[in-house]
């Protein structure tokens, strides 16, 4: 058993687990990171794409940001269409001229991989059977196999970093956390699709045949959503049919979606989910270990880089001067802005999405409300401050 030890044991090489890294070694703190995937299987995986500009402004921080300023389109609004006809929300004019970057998380992750690996800072991928011990009265370590053989991470601090099924939430007590869910009767299947996007904005379109999303990743791929039904199976779905569909849902008289091969596709559940606290002892939960919203309102990634930055923080001001203040307050202070987002992201898909049972009183309150976003300022600021990312909540 080879024995090793670190100030931060980081569980999980998403954005959350490689921008905490990132943030800490700048700050002179050290850690290990472990992922249970090949390097190529995270950096290959499609996640989301729209960065609230607090986010870039992290990023940037952190010294990762030099291609996302190079390739990253900067958007300073989104279009909403119902009823036949597409609204603009004007969201840097509605902001104090905020607004937000389309850039890949695949991107963002490619990106962490490779500053980490350049500093020589440890990170490793294919571990198997993390092991969390001790993360109550510690000192914690956390034990797991690489490369066939076993070891043993002695650490103060163990962050859990690991996504939606990771094994750090499930090391903490049951009796001291709480769940909070909600489950949608929709689905998302997702294209990437090898065509120029064929509008300048997203476009977020209600429909009688059910919501649809255009979206990017570059000048040269399209990003594109179906709402669907949750069981719903791919197989019943041939490129033929999703153009069809996205089509009839994104069209206009006189405007019509620019086809490409489809390079990727998938079926995306829709949950809202909340675990608190985000903290037990000497573990920390960030990102979608703890939280996950619906993708409506694209906050899954910002709130988990707004996670880490308040974690960064804690460790650094703990590390240097043994203050546990900020981070006996960690929790609490993610909290407020998780549950913002939880609150917007459940609003936007409660909006836009057709109802499963049809019911026709909810359609009417949906176009109500985003006809009252397209003709008051008040209700689209509203929108437009949520989706760029409030500077306090
Ligand atoms: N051991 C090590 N690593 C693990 C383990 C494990 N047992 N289980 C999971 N992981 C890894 C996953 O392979 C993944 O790379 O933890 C990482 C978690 O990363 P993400 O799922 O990307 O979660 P997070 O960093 O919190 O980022 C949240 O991702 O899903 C999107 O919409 C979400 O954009 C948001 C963002
Ligand atoms: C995406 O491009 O993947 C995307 C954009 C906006 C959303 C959700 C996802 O609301």
């Amino acid at each position: 058993m080879a024995r090793l030890r670190t100030q931060v044991a980081i569980i999980g090489a998403g954005p959350a687990g490689l921008t905490l890294a990132r943030l800490l070694e700048r700050q002179g703190v050290d850690s290990v990171v472990l992922e249970d995937r090949s390097r190529e299987y995270v950096e290959q995986r499609i996640r989301a794409g729209v960065l609230e500009q607090g986010s870039v402004e992290l990023l940037a921080e952190a010294g990762v940001a030099a291609r996302l300023q190079r390739e990253g389109l900067v958007h300073s609004g989104i279009e909403l269409q119902f009823d036949n006809h597409r609204f603009r929300v004007a969201l840097s004019d509605l902001t104090g001229g905020r607004s937000i970057v389309i850039y890949g998380q695949t991107e963002i992750v490619k990106d962490l991989i490779a500053a980490r690996v350049a500093s020589g800072a440890p990170i490793l991928f294919e571990v198997e059977d993390v092991v969390l011990k001790d993360i109550g009265p510690g000192p914690p370590s956390v034990s797991f196999r690489h490369a066939g053989e076993e070891h043993e991470l002695r650490c103060e601090i163990v962050a859990g970093c690991d996504g939606s099924h990771g094994p750090c939430r499930a090391s903490v007590p049951a009796s001291t956390l709480r769940s909070y869910s909600r489950e949608y009767p929709y689905a998302w299947l997702g294209i990437l699709a090898a065509v120029a996007p064929s509008n300048e904005e997203l476009i977020y379109s209600h429909h009688r045949s059910g919501f649809a999303l255009a979206s990017m990743r570059s000048p040269a791929l399209s990003r594109l959503y179906l709402q669907c039904r949750p069981e719903e199976d791919i197989a019943n779905w041939p490129d033929s049919r999703i153009w069809e569909q996205l089509q009839l849902r994104l069209g206009l008289p006189g405007w019509q979606l620019k086809e490409g091969p489809v390079l990727e596709k998938g079926i995306t559940p829709m949950r809202s989910l909340v675990y608190e606290p985000m903290q037990y002892g000497h573990l920390y939960l960030a990102g979608d270990a703890c939280h996950i919203v619906p993708p409506t309102g694209a906050k899954g990634l910002n709130l988990a880089l707004h996670d880490v930055r308040l974690l960064a923080e804690a460790l650094t001001e703990f590390f240097a001067n043994g203050a546990t203040s900020l981070l006996e307050d960690y929790s609490e202070r993610c909290l407020r802005r998780v549950w913002r987002a939880e609150h917007f992201s459940w609003w936007m898909t409660s909006m836009l999405h057709r109802p499963d049972d049809g019911n026709e009183f909810e359609v009417k309150l949906q176009l109500a409300q985003l006809r009252y976003i397209s003709t008051s300022r008040a209700a689209a600021t509203t929108l437009a401050e949520n989706y760029v990312g409030l500077a306090k909540v």
